[in-house]
């Protein structure tokens, strides 16, 4: 079979990896890809949200079905337009994509459904925002409706904080247009956990737990980004843990969809905040997570095709969930500068002494050719995950073959995974 991946980041080399492996695969296309994705897939230079050139694509390479990485196509609605084709494509359609998509629809069906998330307003006046977060006090969070690459969230620990926060995202429309309405809540204390689960609409299959780094610096110091690493599974969700999470959270809002008649189907992601073995829903995205999917493709036993025909063609119950019984760990190489202004085209070295090591592999994120070198182009560059044990064995592996890469203005955490090992 041929299967097309939309995307270019470290999740996309991990999901490339993944259907390499599968013997029903005959033929990976990537568009756009990346430089390491280009090593195991055929890269095709589309935009991912060029539609048309997509579809027309998968026409002409008869690509039998096609997988969607990031929120950005699956919110403009790369689903639909497939489909309107005739053609098998994985993930949530434009309305189902909302629950990433919009900050409000997501709290509104939260609310509707009863899923534990924390008490909110919205507001599209900046003067009745500012009023609610005096009248509430600090710290309170304040969160832009719309996607702006997980930096459209303050969580403010004061009132001066927090109104400086509404003014970025209102008043300076530091978001554009996902700045026109904001979710304002209440701040929630815990542990954060990642909960991703396959569905074609009826059935769930649940995936390891894990857990990602927002902040740039060690000791969650600096700003957010994307992400600098990631560990599955995630110590925090214990087996009564996660019984709660599929009974309180994944399958009230796979239900609640279905009653509403919004076809979900794809991949559902829970950002969680667990206190006390309760589980409160932080935000929901409508895709895989990056980086937590290059831990969890690494543990994953069953064929990443089989689960996307079954979602496909809505028979995932047929599916027997297999994972190692293992842990693994990402830790991201970052750009210098990122997440703020950084440049490109840095020489990479090591990744051939690094790829000889034993249960370890580097994914590719930001990276390009420039005649024979491999250089920098991104801020996340790349993605060293390994495989242990247990989480130390993992985590151990995971930095030994990090000694080896080398690039100007390389940085990256030196404490992905302590927090599980706490
Ligand atoms: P979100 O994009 O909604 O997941 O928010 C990004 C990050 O902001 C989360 O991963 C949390 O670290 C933090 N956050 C979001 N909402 C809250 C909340 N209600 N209380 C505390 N922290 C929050
Ligand atoms: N790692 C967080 C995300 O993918 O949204």
């Amino acid at each position: 079979m041929k299967v097309l991946v939309i995307g270019s980041g470290g999740r996309e080399h991990a999901i490339v990896w993944k259907l390499a492996q599968s013997r029903i695969v005959d033929k990976i296309y990537c568009a756009p890809g990346n430089a390491g994705i280009s090593e195991i897939a055929e890269c095709i230079d589309i935009k991912v949200d060029d539609f048309d050139a997509l579809i027309n694509l998968a026409k002409h390479e008869w690509i039998d079905i096609t997988i969607v990485g990031p929120e950005d196509p699956l919110s403009k609605g790369i689903v639909d337009a497939f489909q309107r084709e005739g053609r098998k494509i994985i993930g949530p359609n434009k309305t189902a994509a909302q629950m990433e998509s919009s900050k409000v629809f997501a709290k509104e069906f939260m609310k509707r459904h009863r899923i534990p998330t924390a008490e909110y307003k919205v507001f599209t006046s900046y003067t009745h925002a500012e009023e609610y977060i005096r009248m509430k006090g600090s710290p309170i969070v304040i969160k832009a409706e719309g996607l702006a690459a997980g930096k459209g969230v303050i969580v403010a620990t004061t009132v001066d904080e927090a109104i400086a926060g509404l003014k970025l995202i209102m008043k300076e429309k530091a978001f554009g247009d996902a700045g026109n309405r904001v979710v304002i809540e209440d701040c929630l204390f815990g542990e954060e956990a990642s909960y991703m689960v396959f569905t074609d609409g009826n059935a769930i299959m649940p995936m390891a737990s894990s857990q990602d780094h927002k902040r740039v610096f060690d000791l969650d110091a600096g700003p957010n980004t994307g992400g600098m690493g990631a560990y599955s599974p995630a110590p925090i969700v214990t087996k009564d843990v996660e019984s709660i999470i599929l009974e309180k959270v994944i399958k009230p809002t796979i239900n609640g969809l279905r009653s509403e008649r919004i076809k979900f189907k794809g991949i559902l992601y829970a950002g969680l905040m667990i206190k006390d073995g309760f589980p409160n829903v932080l935000e929901f995205n409508c895709r895989l997570g990056d980086p937590e999917t290059q831990p969890i493709m690494m543990r994953m036993r069953n064929d990443l095709l089989d689960i996307s025909l079954a979602i496909a063609e809505e028979r995932l119950s047929d599916i027997v969930p297999a994972w190692q019984d293992n842990a693994s760990v990402c830790v991201v190489l970052a750009s210098g500068g990122y997440p703020g202004k950084y440049e490109k085209g840095k020489i990479i070295t090591g990744l051939e002494e690094a790829k000889k090591l034993d249960n370890t592999v580097v994914f590719h994120a930001g990276t390009a050719f420039s005649g024979n070198n491999l250089v920098t182009n991104g801020g996340r560059v790349l993605g060293v995950t390994a495989l242990g044990d247990d989480i130390k064995t993992a985590k151990e592996r995971a930095y030994k073959a990090i000694e080896n890469i080398h690039f100007d203005g390389m940085h990256y955490r030196k404490d992905i995974a302590d927090r599980a090992l706490r």
